[in-house]
Order: structure tokens, then sequence, then C-alpha cells
């Protein structure tokens, strides 16, 4: 039987950098993030006798670098459902893979989803959270609805995510800046591996749970101004850590601290504009729903610039009717 499903990419407000246990991405702290309608991976699992072996294309591409992390990810599959039989699995991306844009969460998010059916499973939501989180830690998040916390959790079955705020909770938009169309070269998963190294990196663990209770009032207070201020504070020390290790992470291009700088700019002029970034060069802006469009196409206007994504929040992995194959 063929199944499909689609999951949104989500951008976190506080970020999961570092595993405390890589083998089950058990993250070092928890996380809050939302689920973005304008970035999303769509993905169709079929187990049956008549494949030799698991065929896996993605975006058309057949040698994808994730290969042997989504066969590890069927063989689970596998063995939860007690079935021995190979799969084909057929992903689209409609925003470019690996570039620092969150392609693992929806990515890993469609596959749990759409694997666990295909193979006779009816996994709840929590279960499926956890399940995603196998195959990459983000994509905990793109599980449930909207605003979301990922409980950091001590073992498998307390370190997943659920929906703090449905997404009509706040008219928060997002415009994502695409400033560099290459795979990065330093994996989100290469990064967390390294960032123990950091010296400053057990004072960001030990501030982190304040920050999450904070940032979370923040959310439901629906306070852009001290919800943007704790996003770019978050953001510099992210980035802090990835400059700090051993050897250092430069995620960042000039035409990434230009726009940022360009964020401060829109801010006197009376919008509501933060930045964050992820292990990539795009800058992520959050706004207010009502400033996107201006801040979309001034953004647009800066040299260096590809393209802009408006994004709103919206809910986490559904299943959807249409098939890839
Ligand atoms: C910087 O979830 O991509 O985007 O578990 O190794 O697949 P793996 O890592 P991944 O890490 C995401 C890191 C981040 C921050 C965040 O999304 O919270």
């Amino acid at each position: 039987m063929k199944v499909s499903a689609k999951a949104p990419g989500n951008i976190a407000f506080l970020k999961f950098w570092g595993k405390k246990d890589p083998s089950i991405n058990i993250p070092e702290n928890g996380s809050l993030s939302v689920c973005l309608d304008g970035i999303y991976s769509t993905t169709t699992v079929e187990f049956s006798k008549d494949y030799s072996e698991d065929e896996i294309i993605i975006d058309g591409d057949k040698k994808d670098r994730e290969l042997d992390r989504i066969i590890k990810f069927l063989d689970r599959i596998r063995n939860l459902a007690g079935i021995k039989e190979k799969a084909k699995v057929v992903s689209n991306n409609n925003f470019p893979k690996s570039s620092g844009l969150a392609s693992s969460a929806s990515g890993f998010a469609a596959l749990a989803l759409a694997s666990s059916k295909a193979a006779g499973l009816n996994l709840s939501e929590k279960e499926l959270s956890i399940l995603a989180r196998h195959g990459s830690g983000s994509a905990t998040r793109s599980i449930p609805d909207g605003f979301v916390e990922w409980l950091q959790g001590e073992d498998d079955q307390s370190s997943y995510a659920y929906s703090l705020f449905p997404p009509n909770h706040w008219n928060l938009s997002v415009v994502i800046t695409i400033v560099n169309k290459n795979q990065k070269e330093i994996t989100s998963t290469q990064g967390h591996a390294r960032v123990h190294t950091s010296p400053f990196y057990q004072l960001r663990i030990q501030q982190m749970p304040e920050k999450i209770e904070r940032m979370k009032q923040y959310i439901k207070e629906r306070d852009i101004q001290k919800f943007g201020q704790l996003l770019e504070e978050e953001c510099l020390n992210f980035t802090s850590i990835s400059l700090t290790t051993t050897p250092y992470m430069l995620y960042l291009e000039p035409v990434t601290i230009r726009i940022m700088k360009y964020c401060l700019k829109l801010r006197e002029e009376g919008l509501t504009s933060y930045y964050t970034l992820d292990a990539g060069p795009q800058p992520v802006i959050y706004c207010l729903g009502k400033d996107a469009p201006t801040i979309a196409k001034r953004i647009q206007n800066l040299e260096g610039v590809e393209k802009t994504i408006i994004c709103k929040p919206t809910h986490g992995a559904r299943l959807v009717n249409t098939h890839l194959f």
C-alpha cells in the first residue's frame, strides 16, 4: 500500500545545538519553534515484496547524502512493524535541501508519518514525534501543529515535541531569505558533534531553561518586541558557539550580516523585523503578518539575495492523497 504525507519545515526560536545522546538524538536542551507553511516535504512510501532493495529518490536524485540515514530509519520501521519488505521512497522538497533550511526536519517528519502508516502502524502524535526524532532531531518538532516545544527529556520516551499553541494563535510571519543555494559544508549533524568543544557551551546550556520559560511567555502574550529581542540574542549566542568550536564553523556569509543589520534599519522605520539563523547562511526574519510583504520586497532588492519566501504558522505533518509514484 502506498502512503503519502506532507510535513512542514520549522525554524527554531530557541535552538537545538548539541546532542546528549547522538545515537537516539536526545538534545542537550529543549527548544521552541513554529511549523511553517512555505517550506515543506512531500513523501510517498511503499513496502513491497517486489522491491529487492530500498529505492530512495529525493528531489529526483538517487544519490542523496542522507541515503544511509534513511535506510537506517526504514529498518527501524520494519522492526517496529515486524515486516521484512524493502521500500520505495520518493520525496520532494519545495526549497533547496541541506542549505540550512530545515530540510531534514520536514523530510524525516513526512517520512515518519508515511512510512509508519505504509508499514501498518497507527502511531499517536507523541509516538510519531519520537519516531521522527530518530531520523533527525529537528523533525520531532514538525509533527505537532503550530507553535511547538520539544521537551529535552532524558530517554527515548521522554524526548518529544507537543503543540504549545495552534497556528492561528499569533499572526506571525517569516521571511526566509535564500542567499546561497549550495549545500552547506558542515552539516548540522557534524555541528552537534562539535559544539562541546566551545568554551562557552556549558553556559549556553545552563541558561536555556530560563530562556525557554521566558520565550513561551512572550509567545503566549504575543509580545513581538520581547520575542524579537530574545530571538536575536539566541541567534547570536548560537552563532558564537559555532564560531568558537575546534575547528570552528563559519556559516555566515557577508550578505548574511548585511541582512541582519538591515533588519535593525527596518525596525528604525517602524517595521517589526527580527532575524535568526540556523546552521547556514540564510537569514530568517520573523515579523508580524502585516509587515511581511514590505519586508520581503525590501530584502529582495538587496544585492546577493536570490529569493525570499513568506511563510505563516501552519499545522504539522499530515497524510495526503496524491502519490509521487
Ligand atoms: C541549527 O535536526 O538538522 O537547525 O538531528 O543531526 O539531523 P540532526 O540535526 P538537525 O539540527 C538542527 C539544528 C539547527 C537548530 C534547530 O533546528 O533547532
